[in-house]
């Protein structure tokens, strides 16, 4: 683990972020909570836009990665592009100072309530992803007396060889339109009131760690772009989408953000096509940990466990996915190592951190972090046995703050109607 990649390392024999002791954060807001480098959260962002130099480009963050206010901000200041899914990441990106004139809208089941407060607030570029959807934006947009600009999702067929949930280039996914579909619909769609076709987008999936499906996605579409342009048609946008894999466990070695950057340049070069990315895991994955408290260690039978206060409804990419994430104590102060399940205490046997893991002999109290757990960590949390959420610290530097304060209970009941004086 070097700070290099991942903000966290060890400062005699201490977990630091930046430069704060991970346990100094542990006192002041307790445990569990998110903790997140901003300064590798930059670097990773600078690192993106270098790697395209001087060609036209937007780095669009994929705010589902991780949606806190905080690193919204950081990245707006940077004038970071953003890629939202839903008028609530739309709402998030506005609260935070980023600018819809240059955030694309994905997603396959936008609703109309929601194409008009994109439009509204003035949104870069809708990434439409069937007949249907394109039929009622044009319906939205020219109600507003307005055209919405729009790029065709296209589903290019490039198998990326990466978890079945989270791939997406296939024609039996339920993303994109079909090749030969797409270039029908972007010529017939020319005349269509509402709309200003002016690009075309795709995204193949993610955690994607080689290059070549990446490359083969973008060059079918720079060629159907140079086909519809040939017939007179604006093409002025290639959204490349995201993806980018990042280091889960020891010996992962996924392409650097510059190789990732030169493939794809290779193949839009010359093509005079603006070009957006939407990364999301590759920013924050590795800026970010899970740091829990163990409660107790547990033996069953022939079986240790080891149960810590974070659970599946904090980091819910173990149980969903079988995803490996390094866990790594706060402290290294025990030499003993034994094997054991890393596991929460929710009321389900898939929650779970890791299994059969070979992990420092630790003891009830002791600190541990769940590395790699910037991405799709906090936003796919929930409240799952009335467990409050954790809160969410950004570190810069020499400083820290509290970027989102730990649910309290009065939280879980929040909006929760208690009696009903009338019965509808
Ligand atoms: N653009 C679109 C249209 C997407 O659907 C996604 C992710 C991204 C960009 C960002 O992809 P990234 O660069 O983060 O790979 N919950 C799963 C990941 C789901 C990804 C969904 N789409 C996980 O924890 O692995």
């Amino acid at each position: 683990m070097s700070t290099e990649r991942s903000g966290f390392s060890y400062r005699n024999e201490e977990l630091i972020c930046d430069s704060v002791p991970v346990r100094a954060i542990a006192e002041a807001v307790g445990t569990p909570a998110y903790v997140y480098s901003s300064r590798q959260i930059l670097s990773r962002f600078r690192a993106f836009d270098r790697a395209f130099g001087a060609y036209p480009h937007l780095i669009c963050y994929a705010v589902k990665a991780n949606a806190n206010l905080g690193i919204l901000r950081l990245l707006a200041r940077q004038k970071s592009g953003f890629d939202i899914v839903s008028g609530g990441e739309l709402f998030r990106v506005l609260q935070a100072g980023g600018k819809a004139s240059r955030t694309v809208f994905s997603g396959v089941g936008k609703t109309a309530g929601e194409m008009d407060e994109a439009l509204r607030a003035g949104i870069l570029l809708f990434n439409c992803e069937s007949e249907s959807e394109l039929q009622l934006l044009s319906e939205r947009a020219a109600r507003l007396r307005q055209k919405a600009p729009v790029a065709l999702r296209v589903n290019p067929h490039v198998d990326a060889a990466t978890h079945p949930y989270i791939a997406t280039g296939l024609t039996e996914h339920k993303f994109g339109i079909e090749m030969a579909a797409a270039e029908d619909l972007y010529r017939r769609a020319q005349g269509w009131p509402g709309l200003r076709l002016i690009g075309l987008s795709c995204h193949i999936g993610s955690q994607i760690a080689d290059l070549a499906p990446f490359a083969e996605a973008v060059v079918k579409l720079v060629e159907m772009a140079e086909r519809l342009r040939r017939e007179g048609m604006v093409v002025e946008y290639l959204d490349a989408g995201g993806g980018l894999a990042v280091a889960y466990q020891p010996g992962d070695s996924p392409p650097s953000i510059r190789d990732y950057g030169r493939r794809i340049l290779a193949c839009v070069r010359g093509s005079g096509l603006k070009l957006l990315v939407e990364p999301g895991r590759a920013l924050v994955a590795e800026a970010g940990i899970l740091l829990t408290r163990v409660v107790r260690a547990k033996i069953t039978g022939r079986k240790r466990f080891i149960v810590v206060d974070a659970a599946m409804n904090d980091l819910l990419r173990p149980s969903l996915y079988g995803a490996y994430h390094e866990v790594r104590p706060v402290i290294r102060n025990r030499r003993e190592q034994v094997v054991a399940d890393l596991v929460g205490p929710v009321c389900e046997s898939g929650d779970f951190f890791a299994r059969g893991r070979r992990l420092p002999a630790v003891e009830a109290d002791d600190l541990l972090a769940i590395l790699t757990a910037g991405a799709y960590g906090f936003v796919l949390s929930s409240n799952y046995n009335a467990r409050p959420r954790p809160p969410e610290v950004l570190v810069a530097g020499r400083r820290w703050r509290l970027a989102r304060r730990r649910e309290t209970l009065r939280d879980l009941v929040r909006g929760e109607i208690r009696s009903t004086s009338r019965v509808r």
